[in-house]
């Protein structure tokens, strides 16, 4: 069942390497916090899934929402793959890295006019909408331009995706799509509605999905409402099945690419259509790291020990927001017992943490750190939280370095101000 997956960052010599650069060259440079990148982690990822589904015609729209730093976007790019963009910014980081408006997916609850006034005139490959509200204010807007917009609506099928119940969004009690038992009246009613052409179907019930059966269900019940459609008249151009294939964070076994597409095409091939895939996390967040530094430590009486370091959860939040797992490793593991240590950062906060009671070598001050698995909803997420400038970002390709975002400076941070 585990598919095997290239680790990136691998202990070579007693040190942290990336693709073999050292870690500890990139942060006497650099300095800390920065999140380090591998190239070859995150191709070999996109590969995976672009031949696990290689059976059926699919195109791989890449969810920025994951990571939308351009050199990134623009590798991903070079590979043949597409976007997802969930905001009018997301739009503009795609445009920048290259891509054609048509290779623009673009989804997400709350687009606002602006948004879709800028999305239409673009002319973007799809829009999925949200809901049928938003589905009459795409026709209305396309109208008045003098065009047809290329819209899906985004089903709600009710399903569980057994993830973290803040990443969790195919449950009726969630905000998004509309019902799957409505759907087929909303497309119905707008079968021939000015300024809308009906190309496709969607769903996206979550994030980190670990197991087959709720990908495999909302697959059916997206490939049912499909056939619903067709039956009707309405020329369905693709299905799109979201994102939400899970990483191994913990290390548990889990479904890889393989499994995924095992499961949901037998469901969908039958239709004949093109499948749309949204990954985000199971492309770039095994091949992303934060590094930081250790800047305190603390022993308390009782046993406790902290490890303080200069991140936390303003450049990476995932711990302090969903409690998540993250390994971490020292950059030059000293020699000596492995003993537990809480894993905090410095903001001001006791959710401030990365990792409570894991056993590492000992810490000292100054020793870096690599926080790993950060490449997914790790900088994108970050803020200026107690104002600590957002971290620097590097990426390692065949065997070099390159910094791909520089570090924010203080004034940057002010730049806004008054
Ligand atoms: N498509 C849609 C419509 C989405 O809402 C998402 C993620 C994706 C695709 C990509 O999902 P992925 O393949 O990455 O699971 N911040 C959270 C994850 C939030 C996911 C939001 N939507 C985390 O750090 O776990």
């Amino acid at each position: 069942m585990p598919t095997l997956v290239y680790q990136s960052f691998t202990h070579t010599d007693g040190e942290l390497t990336c693709d073999g650069v050292s870690v500890a060259a990139i942060v006497a440079r650099v300095d800390t916090p920065v999140y380090i990148y591998s190239a070859r982690a995150m191709r070999d990822a996109y590969r995976a899934i672009d031949e696990a589904f290689a059976a059926c015609p699919h195109v791989i729209h890449y969810a920025l929402k994951a990571n939308s730093t351009l050199a990134l976007v623009r590798l991903l790019r070079a590979l043949g793959s597409r976007v997802d963009a969930n905001s009018g910014g997301e739009i503009q980081v795609a445009l920048r890295a290259g891509y054609e408006p048509r290779d623009i997916v673009f989804t997400g609850v709350g687009k606002t006019r602006d948004e879709l006034e800028r999305a239409v005139a673009l002319g973007v490959g799809v829009i999925n909408a949200e809901s049928a509200g938003e589905l009459d204010r795409i026709g209305a807007i396309a109208s008045a331009q003098g065009r047809d917009a290329r819209v899906a609506l985004r089903v709600n099928p009710d399903i569980d995706a057994g993830s973290h119940p803040n990443i969790s969004t195919g449950l009726k009690v969630n905000k998004f799509g509309v019902p799957l038992t409505e759907a087929r009246a909303m497309y119905r009613e707008r079968r021939s509605r000015a300024g809308l052409r009906l190309v496709g179907v969607h769903v996206h019930i979550g994030s980190q999905i670990t197991t087959a059966d709720p990908l495999r269900k909302a697959a059916r019940a997206l490939a049912s409402l499909a056939s619903e459609l067709r039956a009707d008249g309405i020329a369905l151009e693709h299905v799109d099945v979201g994102g939400g294939l899970g990483i191994p964070y913990e290390g548990r076994p889990m479904i890889g690419p393989a499994e995924y597409a095992e499961a949901v095409l037998p469901e969908l091939r039958p239709l004949g259509l093109p499948v749309l895939l949204e990954p985000g996390r199971a492309i770039v967040g095994r091949a992303g790291a934060l590094v930081a530094r250790v800047v305190d430590t603390k022993h308390y009486p009782d046993g406790r020990q902290f490890a303080v370091l200069d991140a936390g959860m303003a450049e990476l939040i995932r711990p302090a927001l969903y409690g998540s797992y993250h390994h971490i490793v020292p950059i030059r593991p000293r020699s000596g017992a492995e003993s537990p240590w809480d894993v905090v950062g410095p903001i001001c906060e006791s959710s401030d943490l990365f990792a409570r009671e894991r056993a590492l070598p000992p810490l000292e001050v100054d020793d870096t750190v690599a926080v790993l698995d950060a490449g997914a909803y790790g900088s994108v997420m970050a803020s200026n939280y107690n104002r600590h400038p957002l971290p620097a970002e590097v990426l390692v390709d065949d065997g070099q370095w390159t910094v791909i975002r520089r570090r924010q400076t203080l004034d940057d941070m002010l730049a806004l101000e008054q």
